[in-house]
């Protein structure tokens, strides 16, 4: 294994990449689903289950981490990997997302970000140069700058304004980034909300100062899917071929096949942990509601072909009483059958392309996820 970072590219279907990601703890294989462990854990889920279900990176939260248990003392622990007992790659959100969304009394400025915590009230002063040393701390693989998210709808000024003040973090990012050692990377964050102008601003200011990869922010976050497709479409006309793209927090299936025809590589979603605690299964036939009283008297497994224990072992019975009686065990049966699908949805769309038949695949899951609940 070398001590560097880097892409590469394998096979394209249209705009669909096959390839991987280097890291020196591991080889990630894209098009690449994350499981969300924002609290130093998979919710619910033992790291080696992540690993055996395919998962080649997690994501960490630096704005969790800074709260609790703090990055100092992780550091101390031996780091992030040594602390989750997960030795393979991680990738790391900045926080500006988190506290944008979490905690309150915040005060933006150039310098940063002031906010008090939602679990104690304490203040706490977020910085481009803050957030790569927490990233450092944690000894992330791949560190994202500090940037500004705007919630939409927003005025084309408001929109501008915060895709000018994460432009200029990049670079502040950039520079406290070169203390760390190598082999790690620091991704950019194209902003600009629903304005192609802008997202075409902010993806050329980022190339312009250059990074080993580069994430695609401020969607999914009340647009329309079509809109979030337009502007990946205006960005990833622009990132350079040769270096990963990652949309941020997507999303559905049908979100994640519409996203890899338009050249994105990487993804993380809480939606496939989130909904197995809310008693929701994702499996190749659609999404199933396991609190519905249909499943009350039924035998079946969720699927008995499925290669993952807790769809193929366990009856619909079951999986129902459990979550009738909000026994933990429901909530991990369900996380695990849900990251299994989301795995062998890359899986599969990682074959598909290799084969050069990804439009039909893309098609295949399209048509799964238009039934809705079945
Ligand atoms: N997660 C989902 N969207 C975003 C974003 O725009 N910025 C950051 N930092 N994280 C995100």
């Amino acid at each position: 294994m070398t001590d560097a970072f880097s892409y590469n590219p394998l096979a394209r279907d249209g705009e669909a990449r096959l390839g991987e990601v280097i890291t020196p703890r591991g080889v990630v294989r894209t098009p690449a689903f994350m499981p969300v462990g924002t609290a130093a854990t998979v919710k619910g889920m033992y790291p080696s289950q992540v690993r055996e279900l395919g998962a080649d990176i997690v994501l960490g939260n630096t704005y969790h981490l800074m709260l609790r248990p703090t990055a100092e003392r992780i550091a101390e622990l031996g780091g992030l990997h040594a602390f989750m007992r997960w030795p393979h790659p991680i990738l790391t959100d900045s926080g500006g997302f988190q506290v944008m969304s979490l905690a309150s009394l915040r005060k933006l400025n150039e310098k940063g970000v002031t906010f008090r915590s939602h679990i104690d009230g304490a203040y706490h002063e977020m910085t481009p140069e803050r957030s790569v040393e927490i990233q450092g701390l944690l000894g992330s693989d791949i560190q994202m700058q500090l940037d500004e998210c705007v919630k939409l709808p927003a005025t084309a000024e408001e929109v501008a304004r915060a895709l000018r003040l994460s432009l200029r973090w990049a670079e502040r990012s950039k520079r406290a980034f070169e203390a760390q050692p190598p082999g790690r990377a620091l991704f950019g964050i194209v902003q600009g909300g629903d304005v192609p102008q802008l997202r075409e601003e902010s993806a050329r200011g980022l190339v312009d100062i250059g990074f080993p990869g580069y994430s695609i922010g401020g969607l999914a976050v009340g647009e329309p899917q079509a809109v979030m497709l337009g502007m990946i479409e205006v960005v990833n006309a622009i990132l350079p071929q040769d270096k990963p793209r990652y949309l941020m927090g997507v999303g559905t299936p049908d979100d994640i096949v519409e996203a890899v025809g338009r050249g994105v590589d990487m993804f993380d979603c809480v939606m496939p942990t989130r909904a197995g605690r809310h008693a929701q299964a994702f499996t190749r036939f659609g999404r199933i509601n396991l609190k519905n009283a249909r499943h009350a008297d039924d035998p079946r497994p969720l699927d008995e072909e499925s290669d993952c224990p807790a769809a193929r072992d366990y009856s619909r019975a079951y999986l129902h009483h459990l979550i009738r009686c909000d026994e933990m065990l429901g909530s991990m049966l369900l996380t695990w059958v849900n990251l299994a699908y989301y795995q062998s949805l890359m899986q599969g769309i990682r074959h598909a392309i290799a084969q050069g038949r990804f439009d039909a695949f893309k098609a295949e899951v399209k048509e799964g996820w238009a039934k809705g609940d079945i």
